[in-house]
């Protein structure tokens, strides 16, 4: 259970594009392979804010899933599902706001933020409020260690260390719990019962940590340790009691310098989008359409690259000598834009050969995709059962 397990969510709130599919589909089809993973549907955060139109969520569920499978993501390296399907999720969230302090969500930087910015929409609302509470339970239910985010999902990762925190230090207490970890040290046996102990007490006594650390890998190691043994050492380590959740780290997904088709970056909002899985034709018009720099009017004209967003996508898509023929074409006019636009096109439809090849399995049986998520679903679930039955134990309400 301390193994490294990556978990991350997406919202379904409209088809995928290329922005998505460089920013994070594409680490997320590297990391599946290095981590067990889990990805999942986050159809209930979606409604915080969609809340008023769930038709869209309901169409962009499976384009989403069909969009990720498109990309790489494969069902038999990474567990896949939806949110909803879950609903130990729900119930972890009721359980940890009891213990939430209002302040902690009420200056959480992005819930001022997106209420600006999303400001046609009534965002004072007890869910939208609640939306890092739910993300800490849906983070913390799996015990994931990892959870890969953009930069603006730093603050929720951070809340909910804190909220992990809290619950054990609040419900972490176990009577008996010295003795209990006390024995559980000598279960480790001889040299690594001494070598525990020291890691342990250079920790609290010098906060060297690094002891922290290789204490932390020493536990990794054990195989023979009962659940609750291990927990306990791993809770003796830092203090007080028996760790019931455990922190997550962020992952920074490098944020996605993907430019648009304006040279903005790619996003929804700004309608300067390739989708995923966009028709060919539509590729190629679309770029062909781009604008160029402003000032190269007519093709006899020299042009700056760097006034161009086709340039930029050059960046992404060429290699040096292709980069180079369009620099040295471009300042002396030697080709035009037409010229320059073709092999961005050819490297985009390259890239998305696979994609709609993928896609088109799944487009033509839809129970695939089905399955697909029925298993995840079930998976998943029984991971968070698990913990379910520690955090009821814990909170008193494991009625016999
Ligand atoms: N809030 C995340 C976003 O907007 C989506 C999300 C929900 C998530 N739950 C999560 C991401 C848990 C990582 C882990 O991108
Ligand atoms: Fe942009 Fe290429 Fe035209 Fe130069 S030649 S302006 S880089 S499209």
């Amino acid at each position: 259970m301390f193994a490294d397990r990556v978990l991350s969510g997406m919202r379904p709130t409209g088809s995928l594009h290329l922005g998505h599919y460089h920013g994070v589909l594409k680490n997320w089809v590297q990391m599946q392979h290095e981590f067990e993973c889990l990805f999942f549907v986050a159809d209930w955060h979606a409604l915080t804010t969609h809340y008023d139109n769930p038709q869209i969520i309901e169409q962009s569920v499976w384009d989403m899933v069909i969009d990720w499978l498109a990309a790489g993501v494969d069902p038999a390296h990474a567990t896949l599902f939806i949110q909803s399907k879950v609903p130990e999720h729900a119930e972890l969230h009721l359980l940890l706001s009891m213990i939430t302090p209002l302040g902690w969500l009420e200056r959480m930087p992005t819930y001022k933020d997106q209420q600006e910015k999303l400001s046609g929409k009534d965002l004072s609302t007890y869910g939208f409020l609640g939306y890092p509470l739910l993300q800490s339970a849906d983070i913390l239910i799996y015990r994931a260690t990892q959870v890969p985010v953009g930069e603006d999902q730093v603050p929720h990762i951070e809340f909910t260390r804190e909220i992990a925190r809290r619950f054990n230090h609040i419900y972490g207490k176990e009577i008996g719990f010295q003795e209990k970890a006390e024995a559980a040290i000598k279960k480790l046996g001889g040299k690594k019962s001494k070598l525990y102990v020291d890691l342990r007490t250079r920790y609290q006594e010098q906060g060297d940590d690094e002891a922290l650390e290789s204490a932390k890998a020493l536990l990794d190691e054990q195989q023979n340790l009962s659940h609750g043994d291990r927990e306990r050492l791993f809770g003796y380590l830092e203090g007080g009691g028996k760790m019931i959740l455990s922190e997550p780290q962020a992952m920074l997904t490098a944020a996605s310098k993907m430019p648009g088709l304006d040279g903005q970056k790619m996003s929804k909002s700004y309608n300067n989008t390739i989708s995923l899985r966009e028709d060919e034709a539509e590729v190629s018009k679309k770029i062909r359409t781009m604008p160029t720099d402003p000032a190269r009017i007519r093709r006899t004209d020299v042009g700056d690259p760097d006034r161009c967003p086709v340039w930029q996508l050059h960046q992404v898509y060429s290699n040096e000598a292709t980069k180079e023929w369009a620099k040295q074409g471009c300042t002396s006019a030697g080709i035009g834009c037409i010229e320059c636009k073709q092999p961005v096109i050819a490297a985009v439809l390259e890239e998305q050969k696979p994609m709609r090849e993928r896609a088109q399995l799944y487009l033509d049986d839809p129970s695939l995709v089905r399955n697909i998520i029925a298993d995840g679903n079930e998976k998943a679930r029984k991971l968070a059962q698990e913990t379910m039955r520690d955090v009821r134990e814990a909170m008193g309400l494991e009625y016999k």
